[in-house]
Order: C-alpha cells, then sequence, then structure tokens
C-alpha cells in the first residue's frame, strides 16, 4: 500500500481583492501517495497556481493543515518550510525561471550549492548525472538564452529533481512549449515518475495530459473535486 506523501485537510485560502476578502479555496482535503501521478485542471484564474504553491510549501493557506512526508507543514515558520522543500520538493514552472546568467550546468547545481554538505565536486557530478537524463548533456555549457524552449525545461526539471525530491510539483510545465515539444516534456515526466518514482503533481490546461495521470482533480469555485467527464464534457 503506497504511503501518503502529501495530505491537505480543510486548506482553505483568502486573498485580497479590492481591499476584499476574497475565498479562493474552500476546505480542500486531498491526499496524495508516493509514487502517483496527479493532475489538476479548472479554468484560468480559479486558483490552481495559488494550490500548487500552497501544497508545495511555498505559500501558506489561511487555514487548515498540510503534512508533507509526514511532517505538520502548517506548523512551520518559512525557514523550516525552506529546509522541508529542500529535502522533499522539486518544483518546475512555467516560465522555466533559470538564472539567465548561468550556465545549464550551474544552474542545475545552484540548489546543492546551498546544502552544505555537498561540495562543488559532488555538485558538478550529480548535476552532470541530471542533465544526461534529461538528455542535455551536449549543451551543460550554455546559458539560457541560447536554449530553445524545450531544452530550458529540461535543465529547469534536471534542477527540480538534483536534490532527490520525493515529490515534483510541476505548474503548466508544456504552458510555453509548441505541441511536439511538449510531448517530448510530457514524456519525461511520466519516464521520471515511473523510473525515479518521483510522485508527479502538475497543473495543466491540457486535458488529454491530465487524462493521463493515474488521478486528475478540478478546481472549480474553490472546491478541488476528481473529475467527471459528465460534469465537464
Ligand atoms: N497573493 C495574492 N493576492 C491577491 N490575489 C491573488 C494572490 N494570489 C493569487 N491571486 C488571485 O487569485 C486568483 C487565482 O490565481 P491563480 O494564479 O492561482 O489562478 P490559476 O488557476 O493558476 O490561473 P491560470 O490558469 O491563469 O494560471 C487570481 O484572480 C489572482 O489574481
Ligand atoms: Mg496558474
Amino acid at each position: 500500500m503506497a504511503q501518503v506523501i502529501i495530505s491537505a485537510q480543510h486548506l482553505s485560502h483568502k486573498i485580497k481583492r479590492d481591499h476584499q476578502d476574497v475565498t479562493l479555496l474552500r476546505s480542500i482535503n486531498v491526499d496524495i501517495l508516493q509514487g502517483e501521478q496527479v493532475a489538476i485542471t479548472g479554468r484560468s484564474g480559479s486558483g490552481k497556481s495559488t494550490l500548487l504553491g500552497i501544497l508545495a510549501t511555498l505559500d501558506q493557506a489561511s487555514e487548515g493543515e498540510l503534512w508533507v512526508c509526514g511532517e505538520a507543514a502548517h506548523a512551520l515558520n518559512e525557514e523550516q518550510r525552506a529546509g522541508l522543500r529542500q529535502k522533499t520538493i522539486g518544483f518546475v514552472f512555467q516560465s522555466f525561471q533559470l538564472l539567465p546568467h548561468l550556465t545549464a550546468l550551474e544552474n542545475v547545481m545552484l540548489p546543492l550549492r546551498l546544502k552544505a554538505h555537498f561540495n562543488y565536486t559532488q555538485a558538478e557530478a550529480k548535476a552532470i548525472q541530471l542533465l544526461d537524463q534529461v538528455g542535455l548533456l551536449k549543451q551543460k555549457d550554455q546559458t539560457p538564452k541560447v536554449l530553445s524552449g524545450g531544452e530550458q525545461q529540461r535543465v529547469a526539471i534536471a534542477r527540480a529533481l538534483v536534490t532527490s525530491p520525493q515529490i515534483i510539483f510541476a505548474d503548466e510545465p508544456t504552458g510555453n512549449l509548441d505541441e511536439h515539444t511538449a510531448k517530448d516534456i510530457e514524456k519525461l515526466l511520466f519516464d521520471l515518475n515511473k523510473d525515479l518514482g518521483v510522485t508527479l503533481v502538475l497543473v495543466t490546461h491540457h486535458l488529454e495530459l491530465a487524462k493521463r495521470c493515474q488521478k486528475h482533480y478540478v478546481l472549480h469555485e474553490g472546491e478541488l473535486k476528481p473529475f467527471q467527464r459528465e460534469v465537464f464534457a
């Protein structure tokens, strides 16, 4: 029986809009199991990125509990959450978010350079291994501006994986890519899920991609529900 790796219990989140409190997320309950592929879809503005950021401990919900790898993330301060994140979570953004003045290799090494027990040589070796895994070893000394969008996203995926996280969160990871390149990146994410057993939680507008995942939730009017074809067809 797979272990629960992320557990959200009664997560609610309010934001300020025109000086008014607006409830964006309403009492969300979800368990994500180790090694699972989970997709979250929903209309633009429904709160998908906000929810993903909260589940990944980048942001904190207004109310409720969030358990990450058995730790009570809701009870941690920002520094403690950063520590938990470093140990357990990798994040991939739609816009790649690579540092422009660093090479692909240096970008991938960066999370390890922040870890005290990794020296330069160890970080370099691990980053090279990951760049090889995402098929980008030849471009390791290039800076992002000379890489294509798909190549930049591969670097970003290698960077997310370099700390050996148990969970990868990806917010529209193929949103800025052409159809063909998007398919390549999708395949890479699913292969990594299969080969490394890393849990995959992704937000996407592509129903086809969402349907390939073992679980598919829809965020609608603040509530997260299992996708039901008849409701959204
Ligand atoms: N910190 C914040 N303060 C105020 N408003 C916010 C904040 N974070 C998000 N919002 C608002 O909450 C709503 C949901 O935003 P979010 O980015 O989570 O939506 P989304 O479902 O990811 O949309 P998209 O599909 O377009 O990426 C938006 O109206 C956004 O402007
Ligand atoms: Mg979004």
